[in-house]
């Protein structure tokens, strides 16, 4: 989980894609392609799998407005999909909300990126989506982590290390306090007073055996996040890595998201 690499990227693509609930993902895709020659604005766009998870073969080629503030992964991102849509690549930090590129979009997307970002950001975005005078646009927000992860078998150690994962969550990530497993519920709450109606459903990450590789890096992100955090000892934690990766072949972790999605009444 070494930040926001390719190859963390693509390890966790495939449970992602799982865990996007389908029901909110079709209408997200509805709402975008109501309009004509629409523009998705992804935010934090990575390699682009929020455009894989919500393009179709039927689908009329869309504009893909990627922004991150990564160009390696944009770059990336124009690799994959440069001849199959229309893509604009955007490097921007999105933690300055005022240059953000939405101009002409229909619907903004973003894929496990507000659990990062502060309630401040949230309040800029729904006022500014609200504000845009073209048309409409809808917000699709898939995957945001909320603080509840179960492992089998258990570890004696494994609710210390949720509890000191969450406090981690909600560090400063680039835009402010964040916030890390209340984003959802927060999403809801501002967008629905920026006059937004607003749905959400869940969205875990059901792990077992076949993604052993993702786990493995799950288990070592953690572990990095809370080596600092003096409610745990480091042979403690050391203890709590060695059997987690002894048995990420064979059992099984389950991470809870939300996915949300708003649009314009
Ligand atoms: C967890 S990754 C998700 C990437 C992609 N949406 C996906 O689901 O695979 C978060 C993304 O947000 C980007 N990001 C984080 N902070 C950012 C910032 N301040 N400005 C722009 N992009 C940012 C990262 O570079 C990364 O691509």
């Amino acid at each position: 989980m070494s930040g926001f690499s390719i190859d963390w990227l693509n390890l966790r693509e495939a449970a992602d894609r799982r865990a996007r609930d389908k029901s909110l993902k079709d209408q997200a895709i509805q709402w975008l392609v109501a309009a004509e020659n629409p523009v998705a604005v992804d935010l934090g766009a990575g390699t682009g799998s929020t455009l894989r998870a919500l393009t179709s073969p039927e689908q009329q080629p869309l504009t893909w407005r990627l922004v991150d503030n990564d160009t390696t992964l944009l770059d990336e991102a124009q690799r994959r999909h440069g001849e199959t849509h229309r893509i604009e690549s955007c490097k921007a930090d999105l933690a300055v909300l005022t240059s953000l590129p939405l101009q002409g979009a229909r619907l903004v997307t973003a894929s496990a990126l507000f659990d990062l970002v502060s309630e401040n950001f949230l309040d800029s975005l729904a006022t500014a989506l609200q504000a845009q005078s073209q048309q409409p646009v809808g917000l699709y927000a898939a995957l945001n982590y909320d603080g509840t992860t179960h492992w089998t078998p258990q570890h004696p150690l494994d609710d210390v290390v949720l509890t000191a994962f969450n406090q981690d969550q909600r560090t400063d990530k680039g835009f402010g306090p964040a916030l890390g497993p209340d984003s959802a519920a927060v999403m809801e709450r501002l967008f629905t007073q920026a006059g937004f109606r607003v749905y959400t459903a869940s969205s875990p990450w059901v792990l077992d055996g076949a993604d052993q590789a993702m786990v493995s890096e799950l288990i070592t992100g953690i572990a990095a996040a809370v080596a600092e955090n003096p409610d745990i000892e480091a042979s403690a934690l050391e203890d709590w890595v060695q059997f987690r990766q002894a048995n990420a072949a064979t059992g099984t972790c389950s991470v809870g998201h939300t996915d949300v999605l708003a649009l314009p009444v």
